[in-house]
């Protein structure tokens, strides 16, 4: 295969970095930093049981969930191959309740880095696809300590983010503000290749991703949208739509770049739920730079998710995004206020769920 077809990450970057003058040497060390961090997870993930990885940790991470081995294992990865560089000024992780400053010994960078070292970890022990995401800002204050507000920036001024995805093969998905590009790992030579240049979403689908055992929690516009793609072609959408819940938005967001789709985790009515249930800063707007640069839309249903100012780290986020179609559907349902939600001939009085 001759190189120019397939160029690897590094000739990626600096290809892009010579043409387009955007960023400089320090945010392509970086991200070869953080894509040698993605190759390690991938490694220690596809080891599985034989290097005993697998199975609970016995701890409980800052948002009260319970860490596998591998959430601490991919942490730990994370933060050893990208404080070393010189690159970053501290890093903040899913996995830690505080930023992480690099230690007084290595020299600091311009970059605030921020990660889910493990994103999807319920399906690991199942064999289902994982990922990481990633998401870079500036410290806003070169060279002086970073502090935790240092990280509060809306995903607008995020100058670069991307996942990782463990699945039939290892792949990297990264957008420096300038379209979103498919990598798959070689795992012969360890090198990621271009293998999805300039990858965009169609604007329409048939193809909505949701966990549907919350609908008695949803707010009306999200269960009046669900419910019109579950009414099919006899519905007041007019056609069949296909669901999908892989239950790791990397997986499901990868799907959606590759053929389109849309994801809804919204706000729900659960007392851990009302505010969302993914976090903003290390998913939410990740994902929401990618599906914008790759021409979807991302939004909480009421504002786009890039504008949010955060106001704690560990934030959540009700999070719709995908196809721009639906989601400026979504949106508008929104706008529209309370409706009648069950409105489709499937709830009618003759229909096959009809309520009364
Ligand atoms: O990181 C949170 C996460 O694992 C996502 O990857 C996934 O989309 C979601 O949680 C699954 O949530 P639930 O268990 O409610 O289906
Ligand atoms: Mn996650």
């Amino acid at each position: 295969m001759p190189i120019h077809e397939h160029p690897t990450l590094a000739q990626f970057l600096l290809q892009d970095k010579r043409s387009r003058g955007a960023f400089g040497t320090d945010l392509v060390q970086l991200l070869l930093d953080v894509a040698q961090a993605c190759k390690a997870v991938s490694r220690t993930v596809a080891g599985g049981s034989l290097r005993g990885v697998f199975g609970s940790a016995n701890a409980v991470n800052v948002q009260g969930e319970t860490q596998a081995k591998l959430d601490v294992l991919a942490d730990e990865i994370f933060r050893e191959r990208t404080e070393f560089g010189g690159h970053v000024a501290a890093v903040a992780s899913e996995e830690q309740e505080e930023p992480v400053p690099v230690p007084q010994d290595y020299p600091r960078g311009d970059f605030l880095l921020l990660y889910d070292p493990l994103d999807g970890s319920s399906n690991i022990d199942v064999n289902v696809s994982v990922g990481s995401i990633f998401s870079v800002l500036r410290a806003p204050r070169p060279g002086e300590p970073v502090e935790a507000a240092d990280f509060l920036q809306p995903g607008a001024r995020q100058v670069a983010a991307g996942y990782a995805i463990y699945g039939p093969s290892t792949k990297l998905v990264l957008t420096v503000g300038s379209g979103v590009h498919g990598f798959t790992l070689d795992p012969v030579l360890g090198d990621f290749r271009l293998t999805r240049p300039n990858m965009t979403i169609p604007a329409a689908t048939k193809e909505f991703a949701v966990n549907a055992s919350n609908s008695r929690f949803w707010e009306a516009p999200v269960k009046r949208y669900v419910e019109e793609c579950m009414a099919g072609a006899e519905g007041p959408r007019g056609k069949d739509f296909n669901m999908r819940w892989i239950a790791s938005m990397v997986a499901e967001v990868h799907r959606i770049l590759v053929r389109g789709g849309v994801f809804l985790y919204p706000r729900d009515s659960r007392p851990g739920s009302r505010k969302g249930r993914l976090r903003l800063m290390y998913e939410g707007n990740p994902m929401s730079m990618l599906i914008e640069q790759a021409g979807g839309l991302s939004t909480t249903g009421t504002e786009r998710v890039l504008d949010i100012v955060p106001d704690e780290l560990h934030q959540r986020v009700p999070l719709i995004l995908g196809s721009a179609e639906e989601v400026e559907r979504i949106q508008a349902y929104h706008r529209a206020g309370p409706e009648p939600v069950i409105d489709t001939p499937l709830f009618n009085a003759r229909g096959l769920f009809r309520t009364a």
